[in-house]
């Protein structure tokens, strides 16, 4: 079984080089998500813990892999110094039933809830969009960034955070990119001519981060922090105003934007899940006028992609450590024997 730590993952990620992967991911994304139907995938079971939520999230493809991640969302970890979201995985054959891959997966999550977004923004964003306000500079914000890169040519990134260290760190670490970074004193501003808008704010609660009045004719918005119970950051009467793209709806009703309505509103007000778009069976932006939104929860398929190509990189890499974790082939029928007992 291959261990990927935290030190291969990097190691992986620099020799691929980072713009790579995330291209390759959200090519990853659209093939998984285009044969959506071949997957058995539940709603994830969420526990709560007094400062936050414990997750697993198992999904299982019928040709050849079943993969689960274990994640947390402690909003208060920083302020000891540790991530908000954490997270390992693991890839299994589905033939055997034998753990392939165990895996780190925080920057992996940030990663394809990135690609997530970007794959999501080519469907709904304007064309022309180049200005990109973001709410929020923690750990997921720069992976936000370097992804919608990808599908738009971004010229202008636009951006708040109520913490100034959190925005000084965020320019600190785009400022070798060509954009053109704007420090702005709130949240409405990052709003000024923006294209798209990304909210990642973590806190428990149902907030009102993005204002209805903020909102421009033609504007994508990417709610990637509203993803649990119980934690929302769109004001609500923005929602009826939007096309709402989910990634699944079962579990989108229950942690996205759209847990502030009741089921049947719910599900009127959603124009489609995410698949639909990929596999052209819905529409994505129509015109220059509407306005659109993913409400992003983060689901297992994501996951699965991502561990998929991570496992495809470290064969072709060599990367990693294989480590006999679980019993080892010859011993079928004697487990007893490995032992040594007597
Ligand atoms: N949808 C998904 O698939 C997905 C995946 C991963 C993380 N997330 C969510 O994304 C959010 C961000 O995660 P992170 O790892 O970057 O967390 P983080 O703690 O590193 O960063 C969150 C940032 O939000 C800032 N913030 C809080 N309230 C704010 C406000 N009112 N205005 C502006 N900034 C504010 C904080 O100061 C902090 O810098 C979390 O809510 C997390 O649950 C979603």
């Amino acid at each position: 079984m291959k261990i990927l730590t935290i030190e291969s993952l990097v190691k992986l990620l620099q020799l691929h080089g980072f713009e790579n992967f995330i291209k390759d991911l959200i090519c990853c994304l659209g093939q998984d998500f285009s044969r959506w139907q071949s997957f058995t995938i539940i709603p994830r079971p969420g526990m709560k813990v007094p400062d936050g939520v414990m997750e697993l999230m198992p999904i299982c493809d019928n040709r050849r892999f079943y993969t689960f991640k274990y994640v947390n969302l402690h909003p208060k970890n920083p302020l000891i110094g540790k991530q908000t979201v954490v997270a390992t995985g693991q890839l299994v054959d589905i033939t055997s039933g034998y753990p392939l891959m165990f895996s780190e997966m925080t920057i992996l999550t940030a990663a394809r809830t990135a690609a997530t977004s970007a794959l999501v923004s080519d469907y709904l964003a304007r064309k022309n969009a180049k200005i990109l306000g973001i709410i929020g500079t923690g750990s997921q914000s720069e992976f936000q960034v370097k992804a919608l890169q990808v599908v738009r040519e971004i010229e202008e990134v636009r951006y708040f955070d109520i913490d100034n260290r959190a925005m000084d760190k965020f320019e600190k670490n785009l400022s070798f990119s060509n954009l053109k970074l704007v420090r702005c004193r709130n949240a409405q501003e990052t709003t000024y001519g923006a294209d798209i808008i990304t909210v990642c704010t973590a806190n428990y609660g149902h907030y009102k981060i993005l204002k209805k009045d903020w909102i421009k004719p033609g504007v994508h918005i990417n709610a990637v922090g509203g993803d649990s119970r119980g934690k929302t950051e769109l004001e609500k009467s923005i929602l009826p105003m939007c096309k709402i793209v989910v990634e699944y709806f079962i579990q989108a009703k229950d942690e996205g934007e759209i847990q502030v309505f009741a089921e049947s509103k719910a599900r009127k007000l959603i124009h489609a899940e995410l698949y639909e778009l990929v596999k052209g069976v819905k529409e994505g932006r129509r015109d220059d006028s509407e306005i659109t939104l993913f409400d992003s929860v983060g689901i297992a398929l994501e996951d699965y992609s991502a561990l998929r190509l991570t496992y495809e990189l470290c064969q072709k890499y060599d990367i990693g450590e294989d480590l006999s974790i679980t019993p080892g082939h010859g011993f079928a029928k004697n487990l007893f024997a490995l032992l040594k007992y007597g």
